[in-house]
């Protein structure tokens, strides 16, 4: 099989079904023509230069497309299709050699529906196979590898290269860490050959450590973890490769020989023992149905991985099954790679907007044309800071990919480059605050632009927001919307003045009834009689000082003077309390502006004493406990349903995983609902979690089912049930 050559750069966007069903035969060939070297391109920027231009989701629509036209049409098959080849060309440069057995790719699948299809076609080929087990793991996104033992010993590793010729990268290879050069013998016994074959990763963590040096450095910016794997491994020079945070997890074995695998289980369950890492949440499923739980389940916590997960791969777990089915001209009958759904897309980066945080911290927004990614429709995202920008090379008025990760904050990822206007010009990052004017200042070590007026309007007005929102005082009935009409009108300079506001003042603005008024009005007055010192302190919106160290900081401190009369040495004594974040608590008490802040605040009655220490943490059945709040909680807020859980002993999560013990839902519960119960994690109301907490007449065996989706699960919960 032919490698890429150096192909014409070219370009198109995937055809809508309706469009590809309406093709003619005429305009079907010239649109095979076109994806083929559209296809041929990008595939040569991928593999031949790690450097793609357009996501993988595009660029899996487009070779789908290709692919059902040359189904539909089969005049148009041709063996120089991409549809034809297994996976990339070898980089000249490296030795080359073959593998004793081909590596092979694997078949997609989008969605549920293309997995029971799969099933479909399987039960035709082997009915055993379809209604048997199957082994389900990440798929993982990085580099294809094989490591060959001989005699226990690591003597060759290959890239796949396009299956049949791969790339020797022995040297290379010997440099990741994780992997054993010498196998690990099982009852002094190992097998006398084995094909190792799996993925080499960088774990997201490392990957963007590596893109932050590679700029200092004035060398290449990888545009994804893949690539930055890709380009370590298929070095010259194994010293690079050695610099670079590379992992080995293996998937699968070529040759075998001293060995007896039944299934693929056990056969990972053996390279595990050999001394291999393997792919994390790999399960047996036993049935087609609960592949498609896993692969819900896979798909929501794809961001929970260390490394990029692209989709999970589903494999027949009987070797005897997959030995029947064998292989077609590109990949196994009994293996299926489920791609999750995109959740990048393309869109037109309009403007870049500054922020001014409460602190000050200058963050640059993406202005995007809005896009519809994973169902929602993303119009603003972050780009975080002036070096990132850099990094990524994002200029206004580019075509850039955009992501969206869990609920994390969309975010660009990268500009297509071939889309690139002549006259777009790279981003200048300000150097002046947008809302005062004044001078910001990066100051050395810092990756954020300041904007350090102490007076700077836009700093209020976000201390403000931040001092009534849900990690400050949590005022009810006072969101951004209204703290900016109140700040524009003059009424609001500092928090103090809240508690100054007048019930004619309030009336005055649109949309502010009567009762909403006095509704607002009891909200600030309840605070100022039952605010917690925990929570003014964080309130305050000292830099680095969030809702932890607030609380170390109020069960040390039995009121506002108190901290703000220590010193740098006192606060560091206290766990967790480093230099920074003393330093910086140190400068807000010594700004002129917040201690008569302060003094104001306690002239007005807010003054809370002995914070913490009010609320002395009693043992309950939720002791120890990890608990999730979701839905609307009736009798409770949330911040008070959190505060009664961290005095019943429970520790607060804001996402499911296994680590959580117990969901408290109350109405209208979203996904975390759902994931819970898939996950098997007992799910209870708000009175019963009032009862455990020891606040409730309730008596414990009342007989009532607290699980809200009953017992059914087919991941077992935790009776086993
Ligand atoms: S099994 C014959 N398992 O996906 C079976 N592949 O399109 C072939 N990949 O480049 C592979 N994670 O490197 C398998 N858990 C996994 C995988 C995995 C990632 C990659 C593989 C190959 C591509 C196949």
């Amino acid at each position: 099989m032919s490698g890429y050559q150096q192909p014409v750069k070219v370009h198109t966007y995937p055809l809508s079904d309706a469009e590809l069903e309406t093709l003619a035969p005429d305009a079907a060939s010239a649109r095979v023509d076109l994806l083929r070297r559209v296809l041929n391109y990008h595939g040569w920027l991928y593999y031949v230069q790690d450097s793609p231009e357009i996501s993988d989701s595009e660029y899996d629509r487009l070779f789908n497309e290709l692919r059902r036209l040359e189904e539909k049409f089969p005049l148009l098959i041709s063996p120089a299709s991409p549809t034809m080849r297994v996976g990339g060309a070898p980089l000249s440069e490296l030795p080359q050699r073959r593998h004793a057995m081909r590596m092979y790719s694997l078949d997609n699948g989008f969605s549920e529906a293309d997995w029971f299809a799969f099933v479909e076609k399987l039960a035709r080929l082997s009915s055993e196979a379809a209604s048997g087990s199957f082994w389900v793991e990440p798929k993982m996104d990085g580099l294809a590898m094989e490591l060959i033992y001989e005699g226990g010993e690591l003597s060759v590793a290959l890239t796949r290269g396009d299956g049949e010729l791969g790339e020797e990268v022995t040297a290379n290879m010997k440099t990741v860490r994780n992997l054993p050069l010498v196998l690990s013998s099982v009852n002094g016994d190992f097998p006398s050959l084995l094909e190792v074959r799996g993925e080499v990763v960088i774990t997201r963590s490392e990957f963007e450590k590596l893109n932050m040096r590679q700029l200092e450095q004035g060398g290449k910016v990888f545009a994804n973890p893949r690539n930055a794997a890709a380009g370590s491994v298929r070095q010259l020079d194994s010293k690079i490769t050695a610099s670079r945070p590379l992992r080995f997890f293996a998937y699968g074995v070529g040759r075998a020989e001293g060995v007896s695998w039944s299934g693929q289980q056990e056969l990972m369950q053996g390279l595990q023992a050999l001394g291999f890492a393997v792919p994390p949440q790999a399960r047996l499923c036993h049935s087609a149905a609960s592949v498609a739980e896993a692969y819900h389940l896979m798909g929501e916590e794809r961001h929970e991985f260390p490394f990029e997960i692209d989709g999970m791969v589903v494999k027949v777990n009987s070797l005897a099954l997959q030995n029947e089915l064998g292989f077609t001209a590109r990949a196994p009958r009994w293996a299926l790679a489920m791609k999750f759904q995109a959740v990048q897309e393309t869109t037109r980066l309009k403007a870049i907007d500054i922020q001014v945080g409460r602190t000050g911290v200058l963050t640059p927004v993406a202005v995007l044309e809005p896009v519809s990614v994973g169902g929602v429709v993303v119009g603003r995202a972050t780009l975080h800071n002036e070096d990132e920008i850099k990094v990524k090379d994002v200029r206004v008025g580019d075509l850039v990919v955009v992501q969206r990760a869990g609920d994390v904050i969309p975010e660009v990822v990268r500009p297509v480059l071939e889309a690139r206007s002549a006259g777009v010009q790279p981003y200048q990052f300000v150097t002046v605050c947008p809302s005062c004017r004044s001078q910001a200042r990066r100051l050395p070590g810092e990756a954020a632009w300041r904007c350090v007026n102490k007076s700077c309007p836009a700093q209020a007005l976000e201390g403000l927001v931040h001092f009534v929102s849900k990690g400050g005082l949590d005022i009810d009935g006072l969101g951004r919307k209204t703290v900016e009409q109140l700040f524009n009108a003059g009424l609001l300079k500092n928090p103090a003045d809240l508690f100054r506001l007048e019930r004619e003042q309030l009336l005055r603005f649109e949309g502010m009834g009567e009762k909403s008024a006095d509704n607002l009005l009891n909200a600030l007055q309840s605070a100022l009689k039952n605010v917690i010192l925990h929570r003014l302190i964080a309130a305050l919106g000292i830099r680095l000082v969030g809702e932890q160290t607030s609380r170390t900081l109020a069960s040390r401190f039995s009121c506002l003077d108190e901290l703000a009369a220590a010193d740098v040495e006192t606060l560091t004594s206290l766990p967790d309390v480093g230099l920074e974040i003393a330093d910086s608590i140190r400068a807000f008490f010594d700004n002129a502006a917040n201690r008569e802040l302060v003094a104001e605040l306690k002239a007005l009655g807010l003054d809370p004493q002995e914070g913490l220490k009010s609320a002395p943490i009693r043992e309950t059945l939720l002791s120890g406990k990890r608990i999730v709040f979701t839905g609307k909680l009736t009798r409770l807020g949330r911040t008070e349903a959190a505060e009664i859980a961290r005095a019943a002993g429970a520790q607060i999560g804001d996402s499911i995983s296994r680590k959580v013990d117990l969901l408290v839902a109350g109405s209208d519960a979203g996904s975390k609902l759902g994931k819970a119960d898939r996950l098997g994690i007992e799910i209870i109301d708000e009175e019963e979690f009032l009862r455990r907490a020891g606040l409730s007449e309730v008596s414990s065996d009342d007989g009532r089912n607290n699980n809200f989706l009953g017992q059914h699960s087919l991941f077992g919960d935790k009776n086993g049930n």
